[in-house]
């Protein structure tokens, strides 16, 4: 069948709630998807900062091959072998002390949102539940996750929201110390704002958050849902910082490409998790955290955050040129491959023209075109990229 063919059967079959482009995927290879015609495209998007070891990556394959053959599910009414082996090695790398599995990004933060109330009211009683996060953040689409994303355009139609949320803007430090009250349990915030349109923190911004939930005995939650897995060129974002949170959610990355979530924690909050309070039938299901456990160790032992940190400062020099060069880019930003390039227009025509060329890059906030490959990608394909990128916006006047 064609891409148009499929596509009429998708228009029919499926809720119509993505804006998809035109193609029709079916095989990926490293840094390369092909569509059904036989296309080939070089992937920037990466299943957006799913697929940080590139497309079937032969030791993920590997690991859910031979699960497949053993076991594929029982439920977490059992112990279960990769759940566990996963579990340790991420305390081992991190933070924290325990790992609740899950199967997304948005239900790894509904479980964070819970285990922060519930901390909250076993150690200091009812009434402290309010969580607090930043403008521009995305936390999810489920409706606890979505009550604490900081942009409107994600709320609308789904009203009444769940209570219990305030926002506050990225960086200011003064806006969130008034904002935080006798009811609040928790802050929540990505290291780096994605969605949001590839957004940093100010360099202390963190220590100073940390500091300020320190004081309060509040909660510091990160959600490292995009970030993590080696996305800024350390396995999780927060360590360019120097803030350590009580709660990290993760997933997209963490299982190469099978769907998987995770909440991170300390062993003082993680207690509030006592039997029966949280749970999910899937969550670190044994396909999924096989997969995870192959996944994170390359990670960790192929040199791919080495590589990640490499190509990162040859992609940003690049975009930094063509930044010189037109007067329409107005900035170039990112840590480890999590890159944004600043229009000062809407860049949905350059994410379709490069579709046109065999490009995948995306355009979030409607200017920032993001630029979030395989963390296994290499100057050269980054060359070529920036390259077309260069073809692209020489046409524009
Ligand atoms: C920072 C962040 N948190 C949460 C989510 C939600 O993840 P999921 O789509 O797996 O539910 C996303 C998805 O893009 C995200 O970028």
């Amino acid at each position: 069948m064609t891409n148009e063919e499929l596509i009429r059967v998708s228009q029919e079959v499926l809720t119509q709630n993505y804006g998809r482009f035109p193609i029709v995927l079916v095989k990926g290879e490293g840094c390369q998807v092909w569509d059904v015609e036989g296309k080939e495209y070089l992937d920037f998007v990466a299943g957006i900062g799913v697929c940080n070891l590139g497309h079937c990556y032969p030791k993920v394959v590997q690991a859910i091959r031979e699960q497949a053959e053993k076991l594929l599910h029982v439920s977490n009414l059992y112990h279960i072998e990769p759940q566990i082996q996963l579990a340790r090695i991420l305390v081992e790398h991190s933070f924290a002390d325990r790992v609740f599995f899950c199967n997304s990004g948005t239900e790894a933060n509904e479980a964070a949102i819970k285990l922060a109330r519930k901390y909250s009211q076993d150690k200091f009683g009812s009434g402290r539940h309010e969580i607090i996060s930043l403008l521009k953040s995305f936390h999810g689409r489920t409706l606890g996750a979505l009550a604490a994303t900081g942009q409107e355009k994600f709320h609308k139609g789904f009203e009444p929201l769940l209570p219990g949320f305030k926002f506050v803007p990225q960086d200011d430090i003064s806006a969130m110390e008034a904002a935080i009250s006798a009811s609040t349990c928790a802050v929540l915030v990505e290291p780096i704002q994605a969605e949001g349109g590839v957004n940093l923190p100010a360099e202390n911004y963190l220590r100073e958050l940390k500091r300020l939930c320190e004081r309060g005995k509040i909660l510091l939650i990160y959600d490292e849902v995009q970030v993590g897995m080696g996305r800024t060129g350390k396995l999780f974002a927060y360590e360019h910082y120097g803030a350590p949170p009580d709660i990290l959610t993760m997933a997209k990355g963490l299982a190469g490409g099978v769907p998987i979530g995770a909440m991170l924690a300390t062993e003082k909050v993680a207690q509030s998790f006592t039997p029966g309070t949280h749970a999910a039938t899937f969550g670190g299901n044994p396909l999924a955290t096989a997969a995870g456990v192959a996944a994170l160790r390359a990670t960790l032992e192929d040199g791919v955050l080495e590589n990640c940190r490499k190509v990162s400062s040859h992609f940003l020099q690049r975009l930094q040129v063509l930044k010189n060069k037109y007067s329409f880019v107005k900035e170039v930003r990112g840590k480890g491959l999590m890159i944004g390039l600043e229009l000062a227009r809407e860049g949905k025509s350059v994410v379709q023209e490069c579709l046109q060329r065999g490009f995948l890059i995306n355009c979030t906030n409607e200017t920032v075109l993001r630029f979030i490959p395989p963390l296994i990608i290499t100057t050269k394909e980054i060359d070529r990229l920036v390259q077309a990128l260069d073809e692209i916006l020489a046409t524009w006047k």
